[in-house]
Formats: structure tokens, sequence, C-alpha cells
């Protein structure tokens, strides 16, 4: 049990981010994709709503995929250059397995819809973990197409818009570690606010 734990420390310890853009294939296999998925889904949710979904995209439905960017595109910058349209051909691209991370709020329910849109993020930093821990390296993205009307619709039912397109695959090089916040700088010890007799 010890080990286990402490293996899983160094899991959460090392986990980093791959830029999608230079992921390598192949993805994980559908029987890893269940385990990763099912981890993802392991995640506090106020009021058991599950306000996410997981959608993925087949390789064979990245030409799709490019298609559908491309058109909305166009919607989002009329004006938009051959580099851009070609960059977002590419994005759709990328190698490895596309998660596509949907928040599904369920409106006019008890529990806010911002609490179900955090344990949303919860499950989409859930999946970046579980295919850390699985030998996989992941990205999260978003940009201006996560708010594309056009996209949306493609991946979405009314009230649900995207949280995250996340590859899942392998990484080309060595990962660089980037600068993390100074613990003094996101810890503090909280001091009650003093009340007007005091
Ligand atoms: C909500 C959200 C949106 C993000 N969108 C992008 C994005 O559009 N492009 C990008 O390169 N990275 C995006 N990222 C990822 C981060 O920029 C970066 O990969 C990550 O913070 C690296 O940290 P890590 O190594 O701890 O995962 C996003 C992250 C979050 C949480």
């Amino acid at each position: 049990m010890l080990n286990d734990r402490s293996s899983a420390l160094s899991l959460l310890e090392t986990r980093r981010s791959g830029k999608p853009r230079e992921l390598v294939g192949p993805g994980p296999t559908p029987e890893v994709m269940k385990r990763i998925l099912t981890i993802a889904s392991r995640v506090p949710d106020h009021g058991k709503l599950h306000p996410w979904r997981f959608v993925t995209v087949a390789d064979d439905q990245r030409d799709a995929l490019g298609a559908l960017l491309r058109q909305a595109l166009v919607e989002h910058d009329p004006c938009a250059t051959f580099q851009h349209h070609q960059k977002e051909d590419e994005f759709a691209h990328y190698a490895g397995q596309l998660v596509v991370v949907v928040s599904a709020p369920v409106a006019n329910h008890k529990i806010p819809v911002w609490e179900q849109e955090l344990s949303c993020g919860a499950a989409a930093m859930n999946l970046l973990l579980a295919a850390h821990a699985v030998g996989y390296v992941a990205g999260w993205v978003t940009g201006w197409r996560t708010y594309s009307e056009r996209v949306r619709a493609a991946f979405c039912g009314p009230g649900e818009r995207i949280a995250a397109f996340v590859f899942i695959g392998h990484a080309s090089r060595e990962l660089e570690e980037r600068e993390r916040p100074p613990l003094e700088e996101v810890w503090t010890a909280w001091h009650p606010p003093l009340f007007d007799d005091e």
C-alpha cells in the first residue's frame, strides 16, 4: 500500500502537459481509453449530476473535423489567412486520441451551474492525470474554436459547451518543465474579519 501511495505521489509530482501539436501517436487502445475515462469520471460531483461528457473523435473522422473547423473559421474571422486555415486543419489532425470534454450542466437545479462547471474542470484534470498514469502524455487546449457556435453545435446539445480538447499521445521530445507558482503566492493563512465591536 505504501508503495502504491508513493508511486501515486511521484505521478502527481511529475505530471505535466505535452503540446498537442508535438505529440506523436498512437493514442491509447479502446481498452485503455475505457480505463482512462473511468478514472476521469471519478471526480467530486455535488448532486451526483455528472455534468460533463467525453466525446472521442476517431482517426478517420479527422478530415471531417478539419472541414468543420475551416468552415467555422470563415464565420469567426472572414479575413482569416490561408495559413490560419491550414493551422486549423493541422489541429484537426494532431496525433493521438482526441477527447472533447463537454460541460453539460443541469439548468435550474439547486446545485449552482458554477459548481457543476467546477466538477467538469475536475473531470478534465483527472483525464490528464489518468493519461499520465497509464504512460501517455496529454494536452488540454481551447482557443477560438471552443467558443464557435458551429463547433459547439457539432459536439454539444442545448445548454452544453466545450470545456477542453484533450489530445492523448506520446511525447516526441523531452517535455519541458514550466515554472510553478511559488507556494507563498497561492497559500495564505486565513485572517478572520474584525467585527465592529471588537
Ligand atoms: C481551461 C484551459 C484552457 C487551455 N487552453 C489552452 C490553449 O488554448 N492552448 C494551449 O497551448 N494551452 C492551453 N491550456 C494548457 C496550458 O496552457 C498549459 O498546457 C498547461 O497549463 C501546462 O501546465 P501543466 O504542465 O501543469 O499541465 C489550457 C489550459 C486550461 C486549464
